[in-house]
């Protein structure tokens, strides 16, 4: 049966957070969950866009539970006030959707001197979800929810001399590392809690293609050649809204029929129901083993998972 926003059960009680919460597929999953009673924490970087946000969740949802938290995934500083700040105000974390993205950026570097793609899209989500391990933990059965895109299936396992592509720089190269980085982290990171025997599970998701602002602001950016203006024309002309686009994150976050480990995306590879597909990847061993190790090397956090 199709999974549509009247499936996702009663979420009363449960703390969710969601990056990227002011806008886009984001703000489309942070309405969902607060439309089924989840108190949820939007961390997000624009303040202004986020008040919008608050405002267009409460007009479906008066009675919403929202909470901003500023979250600048492109600064590892940020990143561990706003968990600090989460941990401080909540107990538990029942969901994580680590979903905020940038895609084929010309060339820029975070404050931390990561590579923008590779330091927003995977690094800040890692650190994000590492400082917010105990209160993760200490939820009952909580998910963390990994947003990735088709765009992995172009990205390569990192190279642990050369993560951020000095001198081989290629957006949409940089985009598919680390679309294939969420992907593997979301695979690794299930693992993980399995080894470790503890309720919580991490699974993985992909919108197809959605239109929401990230192939215009890529377009505009101009750093992605041709490819910009013709995939900003595709999502306008051929992509689900983000209501759509949204339901695979929103299934893996919320399905009880779901499971750690699983991926969730349109039935028809950009477009359709969100449905559970095959994990396919061939090589994610090393794949996962080298993102471990580039990812603790590069943050200085490590990934800990102890009850
Ligand atoms: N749309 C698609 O077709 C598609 C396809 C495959 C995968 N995805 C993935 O879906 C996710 C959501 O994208 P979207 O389509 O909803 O795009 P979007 O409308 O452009 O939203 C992107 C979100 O990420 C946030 N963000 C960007 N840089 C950030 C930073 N440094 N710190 C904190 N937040 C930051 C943005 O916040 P600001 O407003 O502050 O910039 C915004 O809330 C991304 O991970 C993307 O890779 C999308």
């Amino acid at each position: 049966m199709t999974y549509t926003r009247d499936s996702i059960p009663d979420l009363t009680g449960l703390t969710a957070v969601v990056t990227g919460a002011n806008g886009g597929l984001g703000l489309a999953t942070a309405a969902a969950l607060a439309a089924k009673g989840a108190h949820v924490v939007m961390a997000v970087r624009d303040r202004a866009k986020a008040d919008e946000a608050v405002q267009t969740i409460r007009d479906e949802t008066p009675e919403a539970s929202l909470e901003l938290v500023s979250l600048d995934l492109a600064s590892q500083e940020s990143v561990k006030n706003a968990a600090r700040q989460i941990a401080a105000a909540h107990a538990t974390v029942d969901i994580l959707v680590n979903n905020a993205g940038v895609m084929a950026t010309p060339e820029r570097r975070t404050v931390d001197g990561y590579e923008l793609q590779l330091g927003v899209n995977h690094l800040g989500h890692w650190t994000l979800t590492a400082s917010l391990m105990p209160a993760i933990l200490a939820a009952p059965a909580a998910r963390v929810v990994s947003v990735t895109s088709t765009a992995h299936h172009m990205g390569r396992t990192l190279d642990p001399d050369n993560p951020h592509l000095d001198g081989r720089y290629d957006p949409w190269l940089a985009y598919g590392n680390s679309k294939l980085a969420n992907y593997y982290f979301g695979l690794g990171l299930q693992r993980r809690f399995k080894a470790a025997g503890v309720s919580a599970q991490s699974l993985v998701a992909h919108p197809g293609l959605s239109h929401s602002d990230l192939q215009v602001r890529t377009a505009a950016e101009g750093g992605a050649g041709w490819q910009g203006p013709f995939w900003a024309w595709m999502a306008a002309h051929t992509g689900m809204d983000v209501e759509h686009g949204a339901m695979p994150q929103i299934r893996a976050a919320t399905d009880p029929e779901a499971r750690g480990g699983e991926l969730y995306g349109p039935r028809f590879v950009n477009t359709g129901p969100a449905v559970k597909l095959l994990v396919l990847r061939p090589g994610r061993d090393e794949g996962i083993r080298t993102l471990w190790e580039v990812s603790e090397r590069e943050t200085g956090v490590p990934m800990t998972i102890e009850v």
